[in-house]
């Protein structure tokens, strides 16, 4: 049997022996074990303690954290890392002025984004993202969603599916798909919003399950582009076939995006920039998780998700990078928990409990990674040293990971 062991360990974070949806006051706890060390077996965690108790097998292999602390891997429930080309054009258009609407108005946006991928050979979309999430994986994260959403024809959204399961095959960490056909109307369908909810509904979600390409559905529930009530059938569409939902709310308009993903009992409503008292409220009192994107309201450079009156208010949170080339065209999730920290006021105990243990939730791959606990996957990070906790969000852009394990690997 192959065992390795951590050892010299300063800071062993967010161990716990029990797995809980984390809010309120839950969600500032976050239980450590200082000077610790950790063993893996067979790529998953077998037994863990302080360094002062360890008795060593001698033909054990030994990494040597230094000092550093180990945390597991960031879980980031929602991305769209599949796409065709980056986007600094808009980027630059922004900084003269324009905004997301008023480009998104103009035919970029996500339909340039299609329009690129529509263009783009399976393999070459395949190669462009496999290293993408190569280099995720070097800055933490371990266990990844992942959204469809920039094909916008049946051909396309099939594509894109079809690569997010070769990623899975090929990854060796936790990959979720989800289809996101309903992300904007196509220019062909311009005219005619119904033929392609038609098209979504009545070809597409059927060909996505009987291929078994997607774990969730999802709809950007937004002024200009799907309303509640179409997000609504959308998503009852998808619950049909399996696909529970994951929804796109409140980023631009509070305009009921998040009471209806509540009302579909959706695993996730994603973004949240944009809340008002009844969406706070209906959020509150679900089991729905507020996924927050803070690197969305940074690079559009919009007032940052409220999350401090939503963690007082009892919405269990978690955090995501939005990767993608339009509002967040980066998925370093040590920068997500530095922003949540900085902007958004979350303590670090809370932004690494929710870029963890609540992000696996957030995908519901809770039993398999997010805290150290016994029989959970091996997906590590090894920091250099640090002096606490708090130093990881402080010290924003310093690159302090010395290593990533996955699979204890
Ligand atoms: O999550 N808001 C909708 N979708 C993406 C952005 C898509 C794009 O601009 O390409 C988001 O921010
Ligand atoms: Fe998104």
């Amino acid at each position: 049997m192959h065992t390795t062991f951590i050892i010299n360990v300063g800071i062993l974070v967010n161990v716990r022996e029990t797995n809980e949806l984390l809010r309120g006051e839950a969600l500032q706890k976050l239980p450590v074990i200082k000077d610790a060390w950790l063993q893996i077996e067979e790529g998953k965690i077998a037994a863990y303690g302080e360094m002062r108790h360890l008795v060593l097998p001698e033909s054990a292999a030994v990494i040597d954290a230094k000092g550093g602390a180990v945390l597991p891997g960031w879980c980031d429930s929602h991305t769209h890392i599949v796409f065709a080309a980056s986007r600094e054009d808009e980027f630059v258009d922004k900084i003269k002025g324009l905004t997301y609407a008023d480009i998104a108005a103009k035919g970029g946006g996500i339909l340039n984004s299609a329009a690129k991928l529509g263009a783009m050979p399976e393999d070459e979309l395949y190669h462009q993202s496999y290293a993408r999430l190569q280099e995720l994986i070097q800055l933490g994260t371990t266990a990844i969603e992942i959204k469809s959403g920039y094909g916008l024809t049946l051909e396309s959204e099939l594509k894109m599916l079809r690569v997010i399961n070769r990623l899975k095959q090929a990854a060796n960490i936790p990959v979720k798909a989800t289809f996101l056909g309903a992300h904007a109307i196509p220019l062909a369908y311009k005219n005619n919003r119904e033929g392609y909810i038609d098209l979504v509904i009545n070809e597409m979600l059927p060909n996505i399950a009987k291929e078994k390409l997607a774990d969730y559905i999802d709809v950007f529930c937004e002024e200009g582009f799907f309303s509640t009530a179409e997000t609504e059938r959308i998503c009852k569409a998808g619950i049909q076939h399996g696909l529970k939902p994951k929804i796109h709310a409140n980023q631009l308009h509070a305009s009921g995006g998040v009471e209806t993903g509540v009302k579909l009992n959706a695993v996730s409503v994603d973004h949240l920039e944009t809340m008002n008292e009844s969406a706070i409220h209906a959020l509150a009192n679900s089991n729905t998780i507020g996924t927050l994107l803070p690197t969305a309201a940074f690079f559009l450079r919009m007032a940052y998700q409220p999350a401090r009156t939503l963690i007082d208010q009892g919405c269990a949170v978690a955090l995501a990078s939005d990767f993608n080339p339009g509002s967040s065209p980066g998925g370093n999730m040590n920068f997500v928990v530095a922003l949540s920290c900085i902007q958004m006021k979350m303590l670090p105990e809370e932004a690494i409990n929710a870029a963890t243990l609540n992000g696996a939730y957030a995908m519901e791959v809770q039993n398999e990674t997010g805290s150290i606990c016994v029989g959970k996957n091996a997906n590590l990070i090894i920091t250099r040293p640090v002096p606490s906790i708090a130093y990881l969000p402080y010290a924003f852009s310093t690159n302090l990971i010395a290593r990533v394990l996955v699979n204890g690997k």
